[in-house]
């Protein structure tokens, strides 16, 4: 990725935050979560190393009344749902954190090793639904696409500032998007591009093909550069085995193949862990037709060695 410049974006506002119709962020494969976690551990701590709004982390404490439960998210608008949500909790502690630094926090609040860890990748519809922070081409607002809004370029600043090399790179390795040097070219010829609406104007105005698949694509491209997803991703994975006990189970949802396919190899290769289950479980039709961002989820499950 180009060079980064320390800077503090202009463009970032914590704006106003719409959920999704249900008012709420509605929690993935919910059921299956739960059940793997009840049917293995009762005692201990349980991390969700990705939060959010606290769906399943108010499942887990509910079903785990024993467990000590630790819910860690990068997004400020998430940690203060997740502290209005769990204020009166004892059991649940929260915390603005990467999960790469789990094992501090846990140390901090006296724990060595977790009996549970869930991490439901990627973005939520409290991100995406809300115009100002840059993640949907469905809406306009400013390209920042930063889970943590203080620090870190923003996609603004790859957009504009990255090489049209670079910028394909992006597209090509975080979207898998085939026309990548296309739409990198475009992007430098038409630039400076400061809103979603602009950036998906040059994409239709100059890429042929489905636009919806292509502007996910892309969207999906630049918030994995942006958050520095893959990365973080290995270093949690590298990590994880240190910081989890013998029998603990851990759950992974991801929403792409780029993601998926590093947690098949973890379980699988690492040594580490065994399969839960040798294949994915994906959200049932139920589940499929009442939430669209299930259809995309992918549930794999290990057991610490
Ligand atoms: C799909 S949402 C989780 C939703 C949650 N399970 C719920 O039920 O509300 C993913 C969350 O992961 C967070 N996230 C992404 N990368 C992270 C990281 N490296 N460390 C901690 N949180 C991260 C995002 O900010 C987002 O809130």
């Amino acid at each position: 990725m180009c060079a980064e410049r320390p800077t503090k974006s202009h463009l970032y506002s914590s704006g106003h935050i719409r959920m999704d119709e249900t008012g709420t962020h509605v929690p993935v494969l919910l059921d299956s979560v739960v059940s793997f976690f009840s049917g293995g551990i009762t005692e201990g701590l349980l991390v969700d190393g990705t939060a959010g709004a606290g769906g399943h982390l108010a499942a887990f404490a509910e079903a785990l009344p024993k467990m000590s439960l630790l819910g860690v998210d990068r997004d400020p608008v998430a940690i203060s749902i997740l502290r209005s949500r769990f204020n009166q909790d004892s059991v649940v502690t929260v915390r603005q954190a990467s999960y790469t630094e789990i094992p501090a926090i846990m140390n901090e609040i006296g724990f060595t090793y977790a009996s549970g860890a869930l991490f439901d990748l990627g973005l939520s519809s409290i991100q995406l639904d809300d115009s100002s922070r840059g993640f949907s081409y469905r809406s306009d607002g400013p390209l920042d696409m930063r889970f943590d809004g203080s620090s870190g370029a923003t996609a603004d600043e790859l957009l504009n500032r990255c090489s049209e090399r670079e910028i394909a790179d992006i597209i090509y390795n975080y979207g898998e998007e085939g026309r990548s040097r296309r739409i990198a070219k475009a992007i430098v010829r038409e630039r400076p591009v400061h809103s979603t609406q602009e950036l998906a104007k040059i994409i239709r105005g100059n890429v042929r093909g489905n636009p919806v698949k292509i502007l996910s694509r892309v969207f999906q491209a630049l918030r994995i550069a942006v958050n520095r997803e893959l990365e973080q991703l290995d270093n949690l994975l590298e990590n994880l085995h240190t910081w989890t006990e013998s029998g603990a189970r851990i759950a992974f949802i991801t929403f792409h193949s780029l993601e998926d396919r590093k947690i098949k190899l973890l379980f699988r290769d690492s040594g580490y862990y065994s399969q839960f289950s040798p294949v994915w479980i994906v959200a049932d039709d139920n589940e499929r037709r009442e939430n669209p961002r299930a259809r995309s989820a992918r549930l794999r499950m290990g057991i610490r060695l």
